[in-house]
């Protein structure tokens, strides 16, 4: 799959969005190494600290069907019936991602649309992370 189809996956994630607090909606579709595609939306929730991002939503229903290991991930986000805007992931999830993946091989791309992405490594956006190698 190349970088459009996941991030035509991404937009499809996005329209399962339960936002009805921020109205903020994200898309997220992250591929593991095998080529397998997990799609997260955020999730809120009325007591608000319970919600989740739509990367976080991803990477854990990846993790809990035994994925470890993953190549990219594609996120769109945007006010709910606006166009999408350039949207990079949260620290906690940049921190999630740190846990499983190659800062230095694992691609972030921040989408607007199929052909307007901006590409970034896990090192570019969590620059001096701690990981898994730390401990
Ligand atoms: N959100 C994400 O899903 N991912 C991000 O990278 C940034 C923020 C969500 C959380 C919340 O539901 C809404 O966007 C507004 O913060």
């Amino acid at each position: 799959m190349g970088d459009k189809e996941l991030i035509l996956e991404a937009i499809e994630a996005r329209k399962n969005a339960y936002t009805p607090y921020s109205h903020f909606q994200v898309g997220a579709a992250l591929e593991g190494a095998g080529g397998a595609v997990y799609r997260g939306c955020n999730i809120e929730n009325a007591a608000y600290t319970p919600s989740n991002c739509a990367e976080r939503t991803a990477f854990f229903k990846a993790v809990s069907e035994g994925e470890r290991s993953f190549r990219r991930i594609a996120i769109v986000a945007g006010p709910e019936g606006e166009k999408l805007i350039h949207t990079a992931p949260c620290g906690v999830c940049r921190q999630v991602m740190m846990e499983f993946c190659d800062p230095d091989a694992f691609r972030i791309l921040l989408a607007t649309g199929p052909d307007d992405y901006r590409t970034y490594t896990l090192r570019q956006l969590l620059p001096e992370g701690f990981g898994p190698d730390n401990l």
